[in-house]
């Protein structure tokens, strides 16, 4: 049996409308070992949201997954019945989503929610899963945590409940972590400070992170590893292991290594915009 907690393995993911088809993922391939972070970048398109929501299963038609496999531990994912499927989605992996409010419910209270999702995996009371549920907001650096548990996500700013959203999923604690550009409407202070938290979280449990960002210096700052998809159509351009020591400090970003890993990113990258 291979290393790899998650394979993706020759993933074709197609969406038949009426216009033609359109092939979001074609013929993407990797592994991501127990305990790697994998960074995911690439142009407005190229398919990465859909690459997460095919490891989810939560594909939609027009959409449909054409070929390939999936599989987490060893086991198929593409084979699974619906019901362990949402076992698999509830306990093993989690997903953050691009726009937060996928990951919120917007007519529950945050404490309800929060408290909730820990108690659908532990047994444990409710006044401690509040305190456990009012200790993660507090992590992701929202003030006065035990009030801001009583409001409901639509009375917080959009970075906010982005930070929600990634503190919820965390306290499940996930053997995977799906990151769809997390910290994209965030401010510059707070993006680097939750660089930081996860860099934290993930030298204090090893989770296994995909990690989709449209930052080049974030993603070799975060990953041991870095993906580059191309569009037109979605398909794996590149494969840069990243060369820069753990546990990361920021200082690495002053390192000719760091410039190096980032300029090689970005070439792929800028290869791919070529206009049509
Ligand atoms: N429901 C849908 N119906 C038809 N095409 C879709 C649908 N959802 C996504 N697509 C197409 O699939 C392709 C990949 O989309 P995806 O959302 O994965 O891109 P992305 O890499 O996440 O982009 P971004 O960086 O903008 O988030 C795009 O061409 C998109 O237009
Ligand atoms: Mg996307």
């Amino acid at each position: 049996m291979s290393a790899a907690l998650l394979e993706v393995d020759g993933l074709r993911m197609h969406f038949f409308t009426r216009a033609g088809v359109v092939k979001a993922v074609d013929d993407v391939s990797f592994e991501v070992a127990r305990g790697e972070v994998l960074g995911l970048v690439g142009e407005s398109g190229s398919g990465k949201s859909i690459t997460g929501y095919s490891i989810m299963g939560l594909v939609d038609p027009p959409g449909r997954v054409v070929a390939g496999n999936i599989l987490f531990d060893g086991v198929h994912l593409t084979a699974l019945p619906a019901e362990d499927m949402r076992h698999f989605r509830g306990n093993r992996v989690a997903m953050i989503f691009q726009d937060p409010m996928m990951s919120l419910n917007p007519v529950l209270r945050i404490d309800t929610q929060m408290v909730e999702a820990i108690l659908a995996h532990e047994n444990v009371s409710r006044s401690a899963a509040l305190e456990r549920a009012r200790e993660a907001l507090t992590r992701v650096g929202i003030p006065s945590a035990a009030e801001r548990l009583r409001g409901y996500p639509h009375q917080f700013s959009g970075g906010m409940r982005q930070r929600v959203a990634i503190a919820r999923a965390l306290i499940t604690r996930p053997q995977v972590l799906l990151m769809d550009e997390p910290f994209g409407a965030l401010d510059e202070i707070t993006r680097e400070h939750m660089n930081q938290e996860l860099l934290r979280i993930w030298e204090a449990t090893g989770t296994t992170i995909l990690f989709v960002t449209h930052s080049s210096p974030e993603a070799v700052f975060l990953s041991d590893r870095v993906l580059v998809l191309g569009a037109r159509p979605g398909r794996v351009k590149l494969d840069l292991p990243v060369r820069l020591p753990r546990p990361r400090d920021p200082a690495v970003k002053e390192t000719v290594e760091f410039a190096r890993h980032t300029a090689d990113l970005r070439r792929a990258l800028a290869g791919e915009s070529r206009p049509e």
